[in-house]
């Protein structure tokens, strides 16, 4: 079940989604948090943000719309009061960051890569670019290129870019952050949505426009990981709408080295741990020895 992506080495192709398990002390009490893959904390910005007003989320058919605005204690706080729990932990530590500005992912940067306990870096660039009015970083091959070189310039760990996929031409956001020295891509983030409440005529949601997340996005998500596995040579983790084992290997299928669970968990807390027996269970089904054997094997 052993995979390394991007030097990071994992027990297995197992992790937990940005934003859908908190700090992962939440979840201590649902499963054996040692037997995942690798952990993905919820975005970090310099300063602690309080988010959007609620109500923040929102469930649709096979799905939800979230707009949470990224809330999160700031990266200080979650040094001195998250990662002491999480640093006694078996997996990898991977924090996931997200800025307004080029020089906030420097310098968040720049204070990770200081932090021993920390694996990885994940970097979120669905967010707006306040010098760019507003555009998501990751929506421009050169802004995206840029934000990632800057990440780059400040750490020797390993970088995983994790791409939006509300752009036309995933191949093209990928081949920039590569360029720009990314270690793995990760994808998807979630999907632009709406939902109206007809009764009041207002948006479901307070910010009225969010993102959906769920198994309404898994067949995007799966296009996007294949796509960009095609011309990509690093490796990828695949995310979106991933809710059982059998999902999970599809991704691995189309070109996956690893993967991540997001709103699973909030069905079903102990998820993650019955992806990892299912997929082990698979493998020695098929009489596949390793699960390196599987990735990319997409016969077309
Ligand atoms: C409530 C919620 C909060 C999220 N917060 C973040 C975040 O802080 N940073 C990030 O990169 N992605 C965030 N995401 C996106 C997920 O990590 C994931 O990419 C997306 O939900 C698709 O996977 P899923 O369909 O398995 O949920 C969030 C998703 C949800 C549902």
């Amino acid at each position: 079940m052993k995979v390394n992506i991007g030097g990071l080495a994992l027990q297995n192709p197992v992790m937990t989604a940005s934003g859908t398990f908190g700090y992962a002390r939440e979840f201590d009490h649902f499963i054996d948090l040692n037997r995942l893959g690798g952990i993905i904390v919820k975005g970090l910005s310099l300063m602690p943000t309080s988010g959007n007003p609620p109500p923040r989320i929102v469930e649709t058919a096979c799905g939800m719309i979230n707009a949470i605005g990224l809330e999160n204690v700031g990266i200080e706080r979650f040094i001195t009061e998250k990662l002491p729990f999480l640093q006694e932990l078996v997996p990898p530590v991977i924090v996931n960051i997200y800025g307004k500005l080029e020089a906030e992912y420097r310098q968040l940067t720049a204070r990770i890569h200081d932090v021993a306990a920390i694996a990885g870096i994940e970097v979120n660039i669905s967010c707006p670019n306040v010098k760019a009015g507003g555009m998501a970083f990751g929506v421009d091959p050169r802004a995206a290129f840029r934000v990632i070189r800057a990440v780059r310039e400040q750490t020797t760990k390993p970088v995983i870019v994790k791409l939006s996929p509300n752009v036309t031409d995933i191949t093209e956001i990928a081949t920039a952050v590569e360029e720009a020295g990314a270690d793995c891509i990760s994808l998807i983030n979630t999907i632009t949505a709406m939902a109206i409440d007809i009764d009041t005529r207002r948006p479901k949601i307070a910010n009225i426009i969010g993102g959906l997340s769920g198994p309404a996005i898994k067949p995007v998500a799966l296009r996007m990981v294949w796509q960009v596995a095609q011309k990509s040579k690093i490796p990828i983790i695949g995310i979106g709408g991933i809710m059982s084992a059998e999902d999970a290997l599809e991704f691995l299928i189309a070109g996956a080295s690893a993967i991540q669970v997001g709103t699973a968990n909030f069905v079903n807390p102990g998820i993650t741990t019955e992806i990892i027996d299912g997929i082990e269970a698979f493998l020695t089904a098929q009489g596949i020895d390793k699960l390196t054997d599987i990735i990319g094997t997409l016969e077309t």
